[in-house]
C-alpha cells in the first residue's frame, strides 16, 4: 500500500517520472478519455477550508473516470467521536481512496495505517505536500520548457520562504528542497525557527542541517531563484493573529525585498493571499509572479500524484 502523507513517500526517480506525467496529463488536458479511476470512488475527509485543493481534486478524479465524494468532517460520524481507525476500517470497504486535510499530522498517519486503500495528505498543521509537488513542477515548467528534463531544472536552484517560518508551507518546502536538490533559506522571526518535529523528519530521511535560517529577510533572498511565502495566520492559529502580525511584518514581501533576489527571480505564493500583510499587492502583480499557475497545476500534478497511486494500488 502507497500512501502520500509528505513529500520523501515518493523517492526522487518517482517525482521525476510523476513530473513528465503531469507534463503530459496538462498537455492532453480535454482530449483523453482517462479511465484509471474508472468505477472508482475517491473520499475527500476535510477538517478545515478549502478552495484550491477540493475544487482540484474532485475535478482530477472525474477527469481521470471516476466519482469524487466530499465529506465534512461534522457531516461524518468522525466530527461525533467515532474513531479515526474505524473511519478508516470502514471508508475503505466503500471507497478506493481518501484524500484528507485535517490539524494533527498524526492523523493522516493513522487513517493510513488502519484502512486498507490509498491516503493522501491535503494538509495538515505540519505538512501541505500536495503543494509543494505542484510549485516545484510549476517551476520545472519554467526552468525545463519544451521538453527539457524538468525534475533535473530544479537541482542547485535556491528558495527564500519569508514570514511564518514553522507553518505547514516552510516545513515542506524544507522537506521537498531536501528531496529536489534544491537550497532553501528561510527568513522568521526568532521563535519560528524550525521545530523539533522538522530537525527530527529531516534527520531521519538523511537531511539534518538542510536549510538555513535567518532573522534577516535580504540575506535570504539573496541569490534566491524564487521567493516563496505564505500567510502569517494559518488555518487554527486564528487567536495568535494580533501578536503574529506584529512579530512577522519585518517579512513582508515587498517589491524591495522582491528586487534583492536574482533579476530573474519567480514569486511564488500558495495562496489565499492576504495583500499588504505576508506580501504586497505590487508583488503579487509582477510580471514574475506565477501563483496562478501554482494554482492551476495543483490539478494537473495531483491527477499525476493519483494516478501513480491507483497503479500501485
Ligand atoms: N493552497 C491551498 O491549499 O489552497 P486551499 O486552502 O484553497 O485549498
Ligand atoms: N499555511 C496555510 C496554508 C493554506 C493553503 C494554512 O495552513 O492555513
Amino acid at each position: 500500500m502507497k500512501h502520500f502523507l509528505k513529500e520523501t513517500d515518493f523517492s526522487p526517480a518517482q517525482v521525476a517520472e510523476l513530473f513528465d506525467l503531469a507534463r503530459n496529463l496538462k498537455a492532453t488536458r480535454g482530449r483523453e478519455i482517462a479511465s484509471v479511476l474508472k468505477h472508482q470512488t475517491w473520499a475527500l475527509i476535510f477538517s478545515k477550508s478549502s478552495t484550491r485543493t477540493r475544487v482540484s481534486f474532485e475535478v482530477g478524479i472525474h477527469e481521470l473516470g471516476g466519482n469524487p465524494l466530499f465529506l465534512s468532517k461534522n457531516d461524518i460520524q468522525l466530527g461525533r467521536g467515532e474513531s479515526i481507525e474505524d473511519t478508516a476500517r470502514v471508508l475503505s470497504r466503500f471507497v478506493h481512496g481518501l484524500i484528507v486535510r485535517t490539524y494533527d499530522h498524526a492523523e493522516v498517519e493513522r487513517l493510513a495505517a488502519a484502512g486498507t486503500v490509498p491516503v493522501i495528505n491535503a494538509l495538515t498543521d505540519f505538512l501541505h505536500p500536495c503543494q509543494i509537488y505542484t510549485d516545484a513542477f510549476t517551476m520545472a515548467e519554467r526552468w525545463a520548457p519544451s521538453g527539457g528534463d524538468l525534475f533535473a531544472s530544479l537541482r542547485g536552484r535556491k528558495i527564500a520562504f519569508l514570514g511564518d517560518t514553522a507553518c505547514n508551507m516552510a516545513n515542506s518546502w524544507v522537506l521537498g528542497a531536501n528531496l529536489f536538490g534544491m537550497k532553501i533559506s528561510l527568513a522568521g522571526p526568532a521563535g519560528f525557527a524550525p521545530s523539533a518535529d522538522l530537525n527530527g523528519l529531516l534527520a531521519r530521511e538523511g537531511f539534518a542541517g538542510g536549510y538555513d535560517f535567518t532573522t534577516d529577510p535580504i540575506e535570504a533572498v539573496r541569490d534566491a531563484d524564487v521567493v516563496y511565502t505564505d500567510v502569517w495566520v494559518s488555518m487554527g492559529k486564528e487567536e495568535e493573529k494580533r501578536d503574529r502580525l506584529a512579530l512577522m511584518a519585518p517579512y513582508s514581501v515587498t517589491g524591495e525585498v522582491f528586487a534583492a533576489a536574482k533579476p530573474d527571480a519567480y514569486f511564488m505564493h500558495c495562496l489565499p493571499a492576504h495583500p499588504g500583510e505576508e506580501v504586497q499587492q505590487e508583488v503579487l502583480d509582477n510580471p514574475r509572479s506565477i501563483i496562478f499557475d501554482q494554482a492551476e497545476n495543483r490539478l494537473h500534478v495531483q491527477k499525476a500524484i493519483m494516478t501513480l497511486l491507483a497503479r500501485r494500488d
